[in-house]
């Protein structure tokens, strides 16, 4: 199978995906599930090379080694972890800041001091709260995707903390279609004058997140641009509304 992938690049000349990065090196240091690697894969894929990724949850360090060798060598990698050893991982272009998910002051001042981020993967405590305070924080500075690893995590929680999650996500889908919660009917949608007047009712998320995706244990919020919903209908003239 490697040998098979091998020659197939050789042919093609094109550059390892993630996943063929990752099974052709072994990686002792790194802690995902399998399938988080094929939705990388997946997911880097259609991202520029050159990127600022920030993942909260360094452990050994090997995650942050395997976006750093991914992407191009000018690309910027920084981890955060509350483990003070983790600093040991920094690298050329590998940075490693100290602190807790939970501190909103801190991730707001490291996002400023970045740039904002192209990619955000939060994989650190787990904990609902900090996933949700993280979140809340990074999200505004964050350009083309941000992930929550391991949301299974909330099932196991004492207490329990999936109502909290789902509560999350369902404001996540409420932005999404501020477009419709404003209109009330898809009638409005075929005016360009009600679009215009309503824009200030429109947030800077809904403008930006594009779609949220959500498998086993993982959600993905990609961002970029999100123009108003556009209804594509052919009018018949003379027939009756439906
Ligand atoms: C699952 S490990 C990270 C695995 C790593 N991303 C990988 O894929 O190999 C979780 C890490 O999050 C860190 N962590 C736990 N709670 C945290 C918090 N509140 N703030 C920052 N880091 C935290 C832990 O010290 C641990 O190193």
């Amino acid at each position: 199978m490697r040998l098979r992938r091998l020659v197939s690049r050789a042919f093609t000349n094109r550059s390892p995906t993630l996943a063929e990065r990752f099974y052709e090196h072994p990686r002792p240091d790194i802690d995902k599930w399998e399938h988080y690697i094929t939705k990388y894969s997946e997911l880097f894929f259609g991202l520029p090379p050159k990127v600022t990724l920030l993942e909260i949850g360094v452990y050994r360090g090997g995650s942050l080694r395997l976006w750093s060798e991914y992407f191009s060598s000018d690309s910027v990698i920084v981890g955060v972890d509350k483990n003070p050893h983790c600093k040991t991982y920094e690298k050329a272009n590998i940075k490693v800041a100290i602190g807790d998910q939970g501190d909103q002051r801190f991730l707001s001042d490291l996002s400023a001091q970045f740039g904002g981020f192209d990619i955000v993967i939060d994989d650190g405590s787990h904990l609902v709260s900090d996933q949700i305070a993280s979140f809340q924080t990074l999200i505004r500075s964050t350009r083309c995707a941000y992930v929550i690893e391991d949301t299974h995590a909330a099932y196991w929680q004492a207490p329990p903390s999936k109502a909290d999650l789902s509560d999350f996500l369902i404001q996540q889908h409420d932005t999404l279609h501020e477009w419709f919660v404003a209109a009330g009917t898809s009638e409005s949608f075929d005016d360009a004058k009600w679009i215009n007047q309503h824009q200030t009712e429109i947030s800077d998320l809904r403008r930006r997140l594009v779609s949220i995706e959500l498998l086993d244990s993982m959600m993905i919020f990609r961002l970029g641009t999100n123009p108003p919903p556009k209804r594509l209908r052919t009018k018949i003239e003379g027939a009756a509304k439906t």
